[in-house]
């Protein structure tokens, strides 16, 4: 068997509505099955997924696709690691499987992070980390923990990276772009370095931590990089991707060393925003990792500010999150120190909505004598109350509010239902709309569709030698007629892994599968077909005329005539 057949014997012991479903929730409806698609910002149940064809496609953002590019954007990994991961979930070894996937151009970078990494976590063993790791042990963080988050040091020498990877084959520049060096000196210098990594856990960058009394910066971060992208990174992302999908939840942390410290009581579905405010990609990746979130930032201002922050952000992509405050200035780090596993646990267990923490925290700094504040606090309350699906506890906290603030509790309901009702007005979905297509555009992608999906549709056009004036759309029908050719029968999804590394054969792939509901019987493939033959013989007879305007030959010039009219008989005689 090649390839192509035992990836496409992969494809079909993994249903993709069991696949996805395990990514997302997804609803029957009819004949297919929908969710929110997790590849763009969206509350709405967009994506849709059929049984029946094995593929997805997103109606919002144009996203399609089988269960290999379903996994391969989810984890954002390559489309080879997506075959790799769903053959070892069949059972299937792929040891020596060649499917072309391009050269990685960072690659040499990648190696080029592997390499520091290593050796700073050489350095944290030798004399000369002897003082960075006393520091890390008096923080309670013991060797293992080290190892597991590969924590290291930089010397204190000005350039003995810079050494290293020069004798590694890396230039200067490289190094300065990648920034590992400044000039002619290392970035980091007599540091704790936490290696940072991609969310498919490649190390694209560091943090370094000063320790005992040194004045500078607490953290210095790798700058922006053709790999790291700050906005782009969580903090333990890689690690806790698995664990959260066990456990049904993720944790998110304001610092590193309180996800470092959540580990060591067996907590790993945890993830850190490392020191900056909410990016939308973050935003997306935590969303991936559970629906389920509980915000546990530290017991100050600053921790209340970025819960109100994120916790907001959240309930705009329609996740409801929860809240642990630990209160006291505590970071999680030491409230675990202090208190212990045990404690640290109960407050999750307890952890309370989001809506509650917000509306609670509303009341800070009101003066409840003034009128317009009071009026103000209220109505800020009730539009909170509004957000909330449960009526019940919606009337709980609706009485509650008319008990404290003295105002009859139907004056309140009023509002809100007002403000339920106002949100109510369903913004509709909302649709990529195909750009305006032509008769003759619409029957090329309803033809080439067709021949994706009924063998019958590709006998037809090879028999009856349609020709597609485009380049893409003829590459397209190559790639189509030479698949049946060689495996007899075609099948959408399989397609899709047939042109997994012809980037622009894809995107036209998407662009034919957004529109719905092509008509399928042989009636309307015919009806396309003439369709097409139509235009070409029209774009046939218009670039014989403009051959016969330039040409000066008079005997030329009548060879061309009798060529057009011998067209255009032929179109009568056909039409
Ligand atoms: P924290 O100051 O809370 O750090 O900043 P921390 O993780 O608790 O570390 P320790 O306990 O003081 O050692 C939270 C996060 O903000 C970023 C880091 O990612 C840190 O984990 N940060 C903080 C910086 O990037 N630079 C800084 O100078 C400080
Ligand atoms: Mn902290």
């Amino acid at each position: 068997m090649n390839n192509q057949s035992i990836i496409n014997e992969i494809r079909s012991k993994i249903d993709i509505v069991d696949l996805i479903s395990e990514y997302i929730p997804l609803v029957q409806k009819g004949k297919n099955y929908f969710g929110v698609c997790p590849f763009h910002n969206d509350t709405n149940p967009s994506m849709s997924v059929s049984r029946e064809k094995q593929i997805y496609k997103c109606f919002s953002c144009g996203a399609s696709g089988n269960i290999f590019t379903f996994v391969s954007e989810y984890e954002n990994i390559s489309f080879k690691e997506a075959l790799h991961f769903l053959a070892e979930k069949v059972g299937y070894k792929l040891d020596n499987i060649k499917i072309q996937s391009k050269p990685n151009i960072n690659e040499k970078y990648y190696e080029m992070y592997d390499l520091t990494a290593k050796f700073y976590q050489n350095n944290i063993n030798t004399t000369a980390g002897k003082t960075a790791k006393e520091y890390l042990k008096k923080r309670n963080i013991d060797d293992d923990i080290i190892k597991k988050f590969s924590i290291g040091f930089s010397l204190d020498k000005k350039n003995s990276l810079i050494e290293l990877l020069t004798k590694k084959g890396y230039s200067n520049k490289e190094l300065v772009d990648m920034g590992l060096a400044l000039d002619d000196h290392d970035v980091y210098i007599n540091r704790i370095m936490f290696p940072l990594c991609d969310i498919s856990g490649r190390i694209v960058g560091f943090s370094g931590r000063i320790y005992g009394d040194s004045k500078l910066n607490k953290y210095v971060n790798t700058k922006e990089t053709p790999i790291f992208k700050k906005g782009q990174c969580l903090y333990n992302y890689h690690i806790a991707k698995e664990s959260a999908r066990k456990k049904g939840y993720v944790i998110v942390m304001e610092g590193f060393m309180d996800v470092i410290r959540a580990s060591t009581i067996g907590i790993d579905n945890v993830v850190a925003l490392m020191g900056t405010a909410l990016t939308n990609e973050q935003l997306m990746l935590i969303k991936k990792l559970s629906p389920n979130i509980i915000l546990c930032f530290d017991g100050d201002n600053a921790g209340e500010h970025a819960t109100l922050s994120v916790g907001t952000q959240l309930q705009n992509i329609g996740i409801n999150p929860k809240v642990i405050s630990l209160g006291n200035n505590d970071d999680p780090d030491t409230y675990i120190l202090k208190y212990g596993s045990d404690r640290f646990f109960s407050l999750v267990e307890s952890a309370i909505n989001f809506s509650d923490y917000k509306i609670d925290n509303l009341k800070n700094g009101v003066n409840f004598q003034s009128d317009i504040e009071l009026s103000n606090y209220v109505d800020k309350v009730i539009k909170e109350v509004s957000s909330i699906d449960d009526e019940i506890r919606r009337e709980i906290i609706l009485k509650k509010l008319a008990i404290e603030v003295n105002i009859g509790y139907n004056t309140l309901e009023k509002r809100l239902n007002k403000y339920i009702s106002d949100s109510k007005v369903i913004e509709p979905v909302k649709r990529t709309e195909n750009k305006h297509l032509t008769r003759y555009e619409k029957a090329v992608n309803a033809l080439l569709y067709n021949m994706m999906i009924n063998p019958d549709a590709v006998e037809i056009c090879q028999k009856k030698r349609v020709c597609f004036l485009t380049a893409k759309h003829r590459y397209l029908a190559n790639e189509i007629l030479f698949y049946y050719e060689k495996y007899g029968n075609v099948n959408i999804a399989d397609i899709y892994t047939y042109l997994s590394d012809k980037e622009e054969l894809l995107a036209l792939l998407n662009e034919i599968i957004k529109t719905e509901d092509y008509d399928c019987s042989v009636k309307a493939i015919e009806d396309y077909i003439k369709v097409i033959e139509d235009y070409n013989m029209r774009q046939e007879i218009i670039r014989l005329n403009d051959l016969i305007k330039k040409e000066v030959d008079p005997i030329e010039k009548s060879k061309i005539a009798e060529k057009i009219r011998l067209i255009k008989i032929g179109e009568n005689n056909n039409g």
